[in-house]
C-alpha cells in the first residue's frame, strides 16, 4: 500500500440499526474515544420498520464530532476514516437535493412478503439464489427498492431519468461525506442484485427486480481511498465500507478459511470465512462477499442471519417493561434456576437463517402459572443461544469441518449467563474478543490498511485477544431435551401462519 500517512488515528462510523457511532482507534487498534447516539424506529404498520436516513446522518455528524473530541483531536488527527453500516436498509434520495424521497425501509421489515411470492412466480426463486447467493425474503434491499419504486408518486419515472439515487446506508453517508455515489462489494451482496461471481450489477437482475441501472451506486472494493470528504471530516480519506457483520469478521481477524465468528447486536449473524471460493449452501445459510481488499481477489463467507436476539431484550424493556434497561435482563434471568418450562421464539420478522418463513410470527410457549418474569427472562436470553445453534447446526451439515470453537463479539457478549448458556447449548468452547467493538475495529481495520496506516493483515491479526472463555458443561440429556423443546416451540412460529 505504501502511500505516505498522515494523522495518528483512524475513526470508524458504525450505522447500526438502533444507533450510530463513532470511534477513534489508535495505532495498535485500541480504543481512544467512543460517542454514540440512539435514532427513531418508526413502525407505521405490524410488520412495518423504517428510519429516517436525515435524522441518522444528523446523528453520524454529532457523533463523530463527540468521537473527535473525546479523542482530543481533529480531522487532521486522522489518517482515514471506514464505514461500516446496518445491512440491507434501503434508502432513495434526490440527486439534486440530497433530500430521502421517503423514509428509508429497514431490514426487518417484512412489507415486501406479497412481492416476493409475485417475483418467484415471475422469475423464480432457484435463479436468484443461484446469482446472488440469497433466498428470495423480505431481508435483503432489492425488493423493498422496488416497493419504493412501486409506491412512492412518480418515483419510477424520476429513477430511470436519474434523478434519484439507491444507496444502503454506506452509499448514503459516503454521498454526504464526499458527493460521490458508491457502495463496497459486501452491502452490495445484499441486494439481491449483485451477481456474486462477476461482483457488478447483473442486468438480468435488475430486469427481474424492475430497478433502473441508472440509480445504482458504483461497486467498489471494501478497502481502498473513495474520496476525501468534506464537512465534519474535511480531508480525511474515506478508505473503506463494510456491512456492519463482514466489518465485525474482519475485525475478529477472521482472514483464513474456516475462522466464523458471531456478533451479538440487534439481531446476531454467525459468519463463515471461505476463502477465495463461494460456498452455496444446503441448509438455509446465505452466501456473502466477506470482503475485497482493493485489486486482491475477494474473500466470500457463509452466513447464519437470526433476526431478533438483542432486540428481544429491548422488546422485554421497551414493550413489557419488565426491565428498565437491557442489562439487567441477567438478573432478572439470575432469579430462577432455569426457564420453568417456558420458551420465547422472537419471530418478529418472520424467521430468517436457517427457516426464511416471512410469514412466521413469534410465540411464548410453555406458559403455566408458574412462569414469572425471572423465567420470561431466562427464555428472552435462551433464544439467542438457541438460534445460534441452529445456524451452528445448518453450518456443521454444509461444510466437512465441524465448528470447533466460536469467536463472539458484540454488546450482549457482556452477559455471562448467556454466554455460558451459549457454550452449553452448541457444546464447543465460546471465546470473546477482548475489544467487542469488533464492527468498528474492521471498518477501521480496512481503511487503515487502504492507507497504508497498518503494512498488512498479519499486523492486524497480531492485535487480536480473547478477554474470557466459556467451556461448555451441560448435561447432554438435558441439553437434548431443551433442544426438542425448542424446535417445538420453533414450529408452533411457524404454523403460525395468517
Ligand atoms: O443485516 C442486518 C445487520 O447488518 C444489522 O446489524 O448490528 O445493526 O443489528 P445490527
Amino acid at each position: 500500500y505504501g502511500a505516505a500517512v498522515t494523522g495518528e488515528y483512524v475513526a470508524a462510523i458504525d450505522q447500526g440499526t438502533t444507533s450510530s457511532r463513532c470511534i477513534v482507534f489508535d495505532r495498535a487498534g485500541e480504543i481512544v474515544s467512543v460517542a454514540q447516539r440512539e435514532h427513531r424506529q418508526i413502525f407505521p404498520r405490524p410488520g412495518w420498520v423504517e428510519h429516517d436516513a436525515e435524522e441518522i446522518w444528523a446523528n453520524v455528524e454529532h457523533v463523530v464530532r463527540e468521537a473527535l473530541r473525546a479523542a482530543g483531536t481533529d480531522a487532521a488527527g486522522l489518517a482515514a476514516v471506514g464505514i461500516t453500516n446496518q445491512r440491507e436498509t434501503t434508502v432513495v434520495w434526490d440527486r439534486a437535493t440530497g433530500r430521502p424521497v421517503a423514509n428509508a425501509i429497514v431490514w426487518q421489515d417484512t412489507r415486501t412478503g406479497e412481492l416476493l411470492r409475485e417475483l418467484d412466480q415471475a422469475y423464480g426463486e432457484q435463479r436468484f439464489r443461484e446469482r446472488t447467493g440469497l433466498p428470495l425474503a423480505t431481508y435483503f434491499a432489492g425488493p423493498k427498492l422496488r416497493w419504493l419504486l412501486e409506491n412512492v408518486d412518480g418515483l419510477r419515472a424520476r429513477a430511470e431519468a436519474g434523478e434519484v439515487l439507491f444507496g444502503t446506508m454506506d452509499s448514503w453517508l459516503i454521498w454526504k461525506l464526499t458527493g460521490r455515489h458508491v457502495t463496497d462489494v459486501t452491502n452490495a451482496s445484499r441486494t439481491m442484485l449483485m451477481n456474486l461471481a462477476t461482483l457488478q450489477w447483473d442486468p438480468e437482475l435488475l430486469d427481474a427486480m424492475g430497478v433502473p441501472a441508472a440509480m445504482l451506486p458504483e461497486i467498489r472494493s471494501s478497502a481502498e481511498v473513495y474520496a476525501t470528504a468534506t464537512g465534519v471530516l474535511a480531508g480525511v480519506p474515506v478508505a473503506s465500507a463494510l456491512g456492519d457483520q463482514q466489518a465485525a469478521l474482519f475485525g475478529q481477524a477472521c482472514f483464513q478459511p474456516g475462522e466464523a465468528k458471531c456478533t451479538y447486536g440487534t439481531g446476531s449473524f454467525l459468519l463463515l470465512n471461505t476463502g477465495t471460493s463461494a460456498v452455496t449452501s444446503a441448509h438455509g445459510l446465505l452466501t456473502t462477499v466477506a470482503y475485497r481488499i482493493a485489486e486482491e481477489p475477494p474473500a466470500y463467507a457463509l452466513e447464519g442471519a437470526i433476526a431478533v436476539t438483542g432486540a428481544l431484550v429491548q422488546w422485554l424493556r421497551d414493550n413489557l417493561g419488565l426491565i428498565s434497561t437491557a442489562p439487567e435482563v441477567e438478573e432478572l434471568a439470575g432469579t430462577v434456576e432455569d426457564n420453568g418450562g417456558c420458551y420465547v421464539v422472537p419471530a418478529f420478522s418472520g424467521l430468517f437463517a436457517p427457516h426464511w418463513r416471512s410469514d412466521a410470527r413469534g410465540v411464548i410457549a410453555g406458559l403455566t402459572g408458574y412462569i414469572t418474569k425471572g423465567h420470561l427472562a431466562r427464555a428472552v436470553l435462551e433464544a439467542s443461544a438457541w438460534q445460534t445453534r441452529e445456524v451452528v447446526d445448518a453450518m456443521n451439515a454444509d461444510s466437512d469441518v465441524a465448528l470447533r470453537r466460536l469467536r463472539v463479539d458484540g454488546g450482549m457478549t457482556a452477559n455471562g449467563l448467556l454466554m455460558q448458556f451459549l457454550a452449553d447449548v452448541l457444546d464447543v468452547p465460546v471465546v470473546r474478543s477482548r475489544i467487542t467493538e469488533t464492527t468498528c475495529l474492521g471498518a477501521a481495520y480496512a481503511a487503515g490498511l487502504a492507507v497504508g496506516f497498518w503494512p498488512d493483515l498479519a499486523t492486524l491479526r497480531s492485535h487480536w485477544r480473547s478477554d474470557a472463555e466459556w467451556a461448555p458443561r451441560m448435561d447432554p440429556a438435558h441439553r437434548d431435551r431443551e433442544l426438542r423443546n425448542w424446535r417445538k416451540a420453533v414450529q408452533r412460529t411457524l404454523d403460525w401462519v395468517d
